[in-house]
């Protein structure tokens, strides 16, 4: 095989790691992780039940929490840290469920 070649096949395994590492969330994966936080949050209305209802999540202008608007470093952050009767999530939950669980909080 030429040098080039190798380069080549070498260059397409590292972007498919890197492909593989930045994936995206699969909404319907992210349902399955969202029953541990069921409990304690409504998907289905903004209603409170122990925290605020997370229907439209990302369409509030502020989170209730935070203050801040909605994005994916907010509301991850949020999870992953949480406070105030929230449980952190920061070590119990893989990159590929966050993104997962993310992936769904958008279809809410
Ligand atoms: C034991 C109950 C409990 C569980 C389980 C729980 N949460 Fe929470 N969550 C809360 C409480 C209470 C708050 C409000 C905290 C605050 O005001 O700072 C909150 C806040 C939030 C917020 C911020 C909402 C806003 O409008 O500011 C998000 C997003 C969230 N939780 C997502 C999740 C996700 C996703 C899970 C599952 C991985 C989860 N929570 C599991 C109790 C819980």
């Amino acid at each position: 095989m030429k040098k080039s070649q190798y380069l080549a096949i070498t260059v397409a395994l590292i972007a498919g790691s890197v492909q593989a590492y930045a994936q995206k969330g699969d909404a319907a994966k992210g349902k399955a992780v969202f029953e541990q936080c069921s409990v304690c949050h409504n998907a289905d209305s903004a209603e409170q039940k122990m925290g605020p209802g997370l229907k439209g999540l990302y369409k509030v202008a502020k989170l209730k929490s935070t203050g801040k608007a909605p994005t994916d470093a907010t509301v991850g952050g949020k999870i992953d840290e949480g406070g105030n009767g929230m449980p952190a999530y920061k070590d119990m939950l893989n990159a590929k469920e966050k993104a997962d669980l993310l992936a769904y909080l958008h279809t809410l």
